[in-house]
């Protein structure tokens, strides 16, 4: 007998799965596993996915009120990007300017530049033009394949514009068809304010701002809200970052950190220890760190579009994560100063080429590591039935042209819970969707 469904996406020529292990990331060289499919078909129903299977098989068993073609092109899930800092308000092109000229990004954080710029540029917007500027760049993540963003704070750095900042996630999560993941970043630099008092800052942000984010978590977001600290030679040092997760640990939060992005300051060993559920950057990363992250769940996050931004040659040394079994994502890190970039495509054209991983393990480090490096690769990530209907037709044919080809944009149609969220082909893109 026939079912009734929502969508049924067929003819798909190459489909990737790319399936959870265990119930878990892919770990170390099980990364790359795609769980290929040719001739395919996806049945969705109520956003979730009911079936996958061969496009024959499943065109004579369901009726679907709504049938796309995928014309032999290749399908993924939809990617997930780990890492952003995509709420901010403001630029810094005169900053790239300098640093093109020959200045480095540490000073001019240390002239008060850097993320303390786009610090008074956040603090002198208002909500709705954060959510306005936010959302542009939302829509060009969504327009490059990305369905789940990771979205930090971190621009505000006094509780007011902290909340600020969440009360624009939530927004643009309710209003944007990308999902948002939060991570407060209260701990992203030290405020101009608090120069010469770092560990008064440090107080700040343990005795009000995690009390006040977690009240309004209590009314405004019942799902994970993370805790991420930027620990680094002019952010927070070991001791400090400690304190801070320790503290937001207490209140409910899981953690991730910034860590080895210049200097190597036990960050990565620390998030370990304290069951993070990522490290990120891991630039700098010293095997006895690589070895801890190897005996823990915390996934590595790394972030090619940052090296690649501050032009610096040297990347994440991925094949030292891989051959210790560590579960390794990737991720955009799009912000303001180090790499304005919203495309996972590009990531994954990097992390080839820099991290020296297959296409097919860049395309799962991009998907089911990066669900579980946001928590949520019990949803997204992969095209499992149950998860949801969260999907991709490229214009490709084969998952390598996803890296090998950079520069344009390959993502044809974007599937988000069975909708259709992005179309190449409309006009205007996506100002008539949203
Ligand atoms: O991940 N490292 C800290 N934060 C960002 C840079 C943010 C900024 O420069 O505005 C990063 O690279
Ligand atoms: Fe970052």
């Amino acid at each position: 007998m026939n079912k009734h469904i929502d969508l049924l996406v067929h003819n798909i020529g190459q489909l990737c799965t790319i399936p959870a292990h265990d119930n878990g990331p892919q770990r170390g060289h099980y990364l790359g596993d795609l769980g290929l499919l040719d001739y395919a078909a996806i049945a969705i129903h109520d956003g979730v996915i009911v079936d996958i299977g061969d496009n024959a098989e499943l065109r004579s068993t369901y009726v679907a009120a709504n049938m796309i073609d995928a014309h032999g092109q290749l399908v993924t899930p939809g990617l997930v990007d780990p890492h952003t800092h995509v709420i901010w308000a403001g630029e810094r092109s005169d900053e790239f300017e300098q640093r093109i000229g020959g200045a480095t990004y540490q000073e001019i954080m240390a002239a008060g530049g850097g993320i303390n710029h786009t610090v008074r540029t956040t603090r002198a917007a208002d909500l709705t033009t954060l959510v306005e500027q936010s959302k542009a760049r939302l829509n060009a993540m969504l327009a490059h394949g990305s369905t789940t963003v990771e979205c930090k704070t971190g621009y505000g750095l006094n509780t007011p514009t902290e909340i600020t900042m969440l009360n624009a996630i939530v927004l643009l999560d309710t209003e944007h068809p990308v999902d948002l993941v939060p991570t407060f970043l209260g701990a992203h630099a030290i405020p101009p304010e608090y120069t010469a008092d770092a560990d008064g800052y440090v107080d700040l942000v343990i005795d009000d701002m995690l009390p006040a984010v977690a009240e309004w978590r209590s009314e405004h977001w019942p799902d994970t809200l993370f805790c991420d600290v930027f620990c680094e030679d002019g952010a927070f040092d070991l001791d400090q970052t400690w304190r801070i997760l320790d503290a937001a640990q207490n209140c409910g939060m899981q953690l991730k950190v910034h860590a080895d992005e210049f200097e190597p300051l036990g960050g990565t060993k620390l998030a370990a220890e304290m069951g993070a559920v990522s490290v990120d950057h891991v630039v700098v990363t010293p095997d006895e760190d690589i070895e801890a992250l190897a005996e823990s769940d915390t996934i590595a996050v790394s972030l090619p579009p940052t090296p690649f931004g501050l032009a610096h040659t040297r990347y994440t040394p991925a094949q030292r994560f891989l051959d210790a079994g560590v579960a390794l994502a990737i991720a955009t890190d799009c912000n303001p100063g180090t790499g304005w970039n919203e495309n996972m495509q590009f990531v994954m054209a990097l992390a080839t080429r820099y991290l020296r991983l297959t296409p097919a393990q860049a395309l799962a480090a991009a998907t089911v590591n990066a669900a579980y490096a946001v928590g949520r690769g019990d949803r997204v990530g992969s095209l499992e039935t149950g998860k949801q209907g969260d999907l991709v037709i490229w214009n490709a044919v084969r998952y390598p042209l996803l890296s090998y080809r950079f520069g344009t944009n390959l993502a044809q149609t974007v599937i988000k819970r069975g909708k259709v969220v992005f179309n190449m082909r409309w006009r205007g893109m996506l100002e008539t969707q949203i």
